[in-house]
């Protein structure tokens, strides 16, 4: 098993916040245990919930769609979320769950190692930059954080629901890529795929 199977082992009962009287799966996240680039979502939905797998609703075919758009499959990269059980009716996370929850997020990190870790959403770049910051104000910038760099981007998700964000989204694609430029490659395939 792979330190990262074995995390999941770990937490897949996690009982730590009250998400957990609620949710079906602790969606732990998937993707290249390897990536040099992460994805970081906000909470898990319905569907997430369900499956057990990261992004696969309508934002995270969105999130596919951009991805691909760039030159990158979801399998190139790691996808996770601050919060890793499903707020009940899709509310925001709460700030307790955050906390309790954030450890696991700096635990997969510290794991793969990601050179870049793209935050989509308000949450998850306030929760890996530990500050209140706007993600209006903070996309388009990038911040060292440990060994890593923080690149703060829009949730798909909020251009699902307000279509005048959707150029503002792309753009934020289209610098990511410009920002990887050559220098970094999709870190090389494991054996072994899917769920981690
Ligand atoms: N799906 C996720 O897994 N995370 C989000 O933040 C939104 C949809
Ligand atoms: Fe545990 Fe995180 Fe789920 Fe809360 S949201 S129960 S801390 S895994």
């Amino acid at each position: 098993m792979t330190p990262l199977q074995q995390f999941y082992e770990e937490i897949k009962d996690c009982r730590k916040c009250g998400l957990s009287k609620s949710r079906t799966h602790v969606v732990f996240g998937e993707g290249n245990p390897r990536a040099e680039i992460m994805f970081v979502g906000e909470a898990p939905g319905e569907k997430e919930d369900i499956q057990n797998r990261p992004f696969v609703g309508m934002a995270g075919k969105l999130l596919t769609d951009l991805l691909a758009g760039i030159g990158l499959k979801r399998e190139d990269v790691y996808i996770a979320n601050v919060v890793k059980c499903r707020p009940p009716d899709n509310r925001n996370p709460q700030p307790d769950e955050i906390e309790a929850c954030k450890p696991y997020l700096w635990k997969q990190i510290e794991l793969i190692k990601p050179r870049v870790v793209c935050t989509l959403g308000n949450f998850a770049a306030q929760a890996l930059l530990d500050k209140k910051v706007a993600i209006t104000k903070v996309r388009g910038r990038h911040f060292q954080v440990r060994n890593f760099l923080v690149f703060p981007m829009l949730h798909p998700a909020a251009a699902l629901h307000q279509g005048n964000l959707r150029p503002a989204l792309l753009e934020d694609f289209k610098n990511l890529k410009q920002f990887l430029g050559k220098g970094i490659e999709p870190a090389p395939q494991p054996e072994q795929m899917g769920f981690f």
